[in-house]
């Protein structure tokens, strides 16, 4: 099988957590590096789940050292819907191993190792690749393509159009969508159309597999915020493994190529503003995803399920 070099940028987080399961139970996807950044919840918690899941999951890939606060600005994570820790209050067990290295420089190294080949993935903040890009902008025509989780195409999820992601490093964003290299953004609205309701959720639960109590409790955690939110906010949405399933099959999602701009002060900060009729005269510089099938997504979480069986 011809395997895909990745590097995943990310935040672990409830659903980062499902994302990396879900990439994990691919082998066509060859895991380079695991490289965490600050965001849902402080470094130090980012980091170190990230270096316990991998061992959990049993991967055979170096977790880095990555960026404890955003480029320019103060960090604010949103502690509040990850729960205690960063994954709903769950504690993995103590990994072995130890960081290895900086995301920027793994990155780099990856990047002439896969010779035009390596896709990197973010699902949290892009303060890491931004890094990378402004250290070795050399590296720039053999980064195949960003698939990031972030952005909206209309509202956002923190203020009324900023999405977490963008939203805790905008000026990254900025570095990153003006690089020249290829980006797909996988969105906060486009992704909910993959939403799951409480009972899809529930019925994931109890399946014999290796990986159960994580994810188990990690369906335990995110039904009890359903639960308890008003009724018109009943879905969920695991965005972050929406954008693992894109890179898996694009056939699960729509997309359209435009000229995206990220604002990155006041309070509209992080807000990505799509030039659909390009008045300004941009690159078409973003992929942007407008629609994921919900259908398509539950049918890869309960493939994934059978990957992890006992
Ligand atoms: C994004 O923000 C984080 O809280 C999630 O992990 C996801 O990456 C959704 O806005
Ligand atoms: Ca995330």
């Amino acid at each position: 099988m011809l395997k895909r070099p990745v590097i995943i940028d990310t935040d672990p987080g409830v659903d980062d957590t499902i994302a990396i399961m879900l990439a994990n139970a691919h082998p066509e996807l060859d895991i380079k590096a695991i490289t965490p950044v600050t965001g849902n919840v402080p470094y130090k918690y980012t980091s170190e789940n990230a270096l316990r899941l991998v061992k959990y999951l049993e991967m055979d890939c170096p977790v880095t050292n990555g960026a404890v606060n955003p480029l320019f600005i103060k960090c604010e994570d949103a502690g509040s819907v990850h729960g205690k820790g960063g994954l709903g209050g769950y504690e993995l067990p103590p990994s072995d191993k130890t960081f290895e290295g900086y995301a920027w420089d793994i990155i780099k190294e990856e990047a002439i190792k896969a010779d035009g080949e390596l896709e990197i993935i973010t699902l949290g903040p892009l303060t890491n690749i931004a890094i990378t890009l402004l250290r070795y902008p050399e590296i720039k025509p053999l980064i195949k393509r960003i698939v990031c989780m972030g952005g909206s195409q209309y509202d956002g999820n923190v203020t009324p159009k900023a999405e977490f992601n963008f939203w805790v490093d905008p000026d990254a964003v900025d570095i990153v969508f003006r690089s020249g290299v290829p980006i797909v953004m996988c969105g906060l609205d486009s992704t909910e159309h993959a939403y799951l309701t409480i009972d899809e959720l529930k019925a994931l639960q109890g399946r014999d597999t290796k990986v159960k109590e994580l994810f188990d409790h990690i369906m335990s955690f995110m039904i009890g915020r359903r639960e308890a939110a008003t009724e018109d906010d009943k879905l969920q949405t695991i965005y972050d493994a929406i954008t693992i399933a894109y890179v898996l099959d694009p056939s699960i999602g729509k997309t359209e190529k435009h000229s995206v701009l990220v604002e990155t002060k006041g309070i509209n900060k992080g807000w990505t503003i799509i030039d659909r009729r390009n008045r300004a005269g941009n690159p078409l510089n973003v992929e942007v995803l407008t629609w994921a099938d919900r259908d398509k997504f539950k049918a890869m979480l309960e493939e994934m399920l059978e990957y992890y069986k006992n």
